[in-house]
């Protein structure tokens, strides 16, 4: 079924590969919430339709307002409800860019992180995640990071 989603969705070489997709999908599937995504696609339907579905609600960070429309777009008419994808453009922390998100309207006890974004070029890969965001994650929150075997992932992983 998700080897479906994903052909009929295509953007290859951008949306997430089966394995991750099916990590994503089980998490989906059981966590109690809230959800934060960092890069949205067809993982923020998945979310939408597994987590959503039950009640759980499901933030997504998107840096491009053109991909945030397309993607609300997509949700709004196959009405997947409860996911919010927030305009978040890329900010300039230093030695690092991460999203520009509005961190004091969000929830301080996100149980599930889907990561992947910002895209791979940005200045410090995802490092802002943990560097702006772990006051934001409950004990026990699991992180689902897709291409983890990056130099620059290895080294937030670490
Ligand atoms: C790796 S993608 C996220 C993919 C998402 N998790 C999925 O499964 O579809 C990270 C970012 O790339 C950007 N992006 C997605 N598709 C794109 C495309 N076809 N061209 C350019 N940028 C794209 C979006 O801004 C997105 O937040």
């Amino acid at each position: 079924m998700l080897g479906t989603l994903s052909r009929g969705w295509g953007n290859d070489g951008y949306a997430a590969n089966l394995d991750y997709l099916e990590e994503v999908a089980k998490n989906a599937a059981t966590t109690e919430g809230p959800v934060l995504e960092c890069g949205s696609g067809l993982t923020t339907l998945l979310l939408g339709m597994l987590a959503g579905r039950r009640g759980v609600k499901t933030r997504s960070l998107e840096h491009s307002p053109e991909w945030r429309q397309r993607i609300s777009a997509v949700l709004t008419k196959n009405r997947i409800a409860n996911v919010e994808v927030l305009n978040s453009p890329l900010r300039d922390y230093g030695n690092f860019s991460w999203y520009d998100a509005p961190l004091q309207d969000l929830p301080d006890n996100f149980r599930l992180v889907v990561c992947d974004g910002p895209p791979g070029m940005t200045k410090g890969g995802r490092y802002g995640l943990l560097r702006l965001f772990s006051v934001g994650l409950t004990n026990g929150a699991v992180i689902v990071h897709d291409d983890a075997g990056r130099p620059g992932e290895v080294e937030l992983l670490k």
